[in-house]
C-alpha cells in the first residue's frame, strides 16, 4: 500500500502532479478540492448563501457526491466542468472555510483510498484526510507563475490575464491561508520552472522508498 498526500496553494501543479503520479503508482487519485466544489455547487443549486454553514449544510444532506475515473458527480450528474467554472471558483473558498463542512466531507473523501494507496492531493491531505501517508508532498512555485499558469488553462496568457489571476491568487490565498499548514514530515518541491515528468519521477522513488520503509515506533 502507498498513500501519498500533496498539498500546496492553488495553481502549484498540485493536480496535474497527482495525477501523474498516481497513474505511474497504480493507485487512484484523490481531489479533496473536487468535493468542496461539488459541495459549492450544490449549496448553489439550493440558493443557500455559501457564507452560511447552516444552509450549506442543509443543502448537502440531500446531496451525494461521487468521484469516478477522475470526473465527479452530484447525484449521478457529471458536474466536472462546472465545477471548475467561475461561479463555483468564487464561492468555494466560502464553502471550505467552514468547519462542519470539512467534516462532513471527510468520509467520503477517505474513501477514495483503496488498499492499494491513494494519492490524495488538497490543502490538508497530510495533515487531516490521510495523516498516515507515507510521503507528504507540498508543491509551491512562484505567484508568477501560478498566475500563468491558470492564465494559459483559460486560454489567454495576455500580461493583464496573468496581473488579474495573480490578484485572485492573492487573494485566495489569504481565504484559504489557515487550512496551509504543511504537515510534518513533508517535503518541499518547487514546481517554478520544472518539467512535471522530471517531479514526477522524483516523487515516484520518493513514494516507493517509503513505502517499503518499517512502519516507525
Ligand atoms: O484545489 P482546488 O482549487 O480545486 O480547491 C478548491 C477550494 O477548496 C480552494 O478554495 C481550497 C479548498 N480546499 C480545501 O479547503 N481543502 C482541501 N483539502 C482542498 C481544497
Amino acid at each position: 500500500m502507498t498513500v501519498v498526500a500533496i498539498d500546496g496553494p492553488a495553481g502549484s501543479g498540485k493536480s496535474t502532479i497527482a495525477a501523474a503520479l498516481a497513474a505511474r503508482l497504480g493507485v487512484p487519485h484523490v481531489d479533496t478540492g473536487a468535493f468542496y466544489r461539488a459541495a459549492t455547487l450544490a449549496a448553489l443549486r439550493a440558493g443557500a448563501d455559501p457564507q452560511d454553514p447552516d444552509a450549506v449544510l442543509a443543502a448537502l444532506a440531500g446531496a451525494r457526491i461521487d468521484r469516478r475515473a477522475g470526473r465527479t458527480l452530484l447525484d449521478g450528474e457529471d458536474v466536472e466542468e462546472e465545477i471548475r467554472g467561475p461561479a463555483v471558483t468564487r464561492a468555494v473558498s466560502a464553502v471550505s472555510a467552514h468547519p462542519a463542512v470539512r467534516t462532513a466531507l471527510l468520509d467520503a473523501q477517505r474513501a477514495g483510498v483503496t488498499p492499494a494507496g491513494a494519492v490524495v492531493e488538497g490543502r490538508d491531505a497530510g495533515t487531516v484526510v490521510v495523516p498516515h501517508a507515507d510521503l507528504k508532498v507540498w508543491l509551491t512555485a512562484t505567484p508568477r507563475e501560478r498566475a500563468s499558469r491558470r492564465a494559459a488553462q483559460a486560454g489567454s496568457a495576455t500580461t493583464a490575464a496573468v496581473a488579474a489571476h495573480e490578484a485572485d491568487i492573492a487573494r485566495r490565498d489569504a481565504l484559504d491561508a489557515g487550512r496551509m499548514v504543511p504537515a510534518s514530515g513533508v517535503i518541499a518541491v518547487d514546481t517554478t520552472d520544472r518539467d512535471v515528468d522530471a517531479i514526477v519521477a522524483d516523487l515516484v522513488s520518493l513514494a516507493r522508498s517509503q513505502a517499503e520503509r518499517p512502519a516507525g515506533p
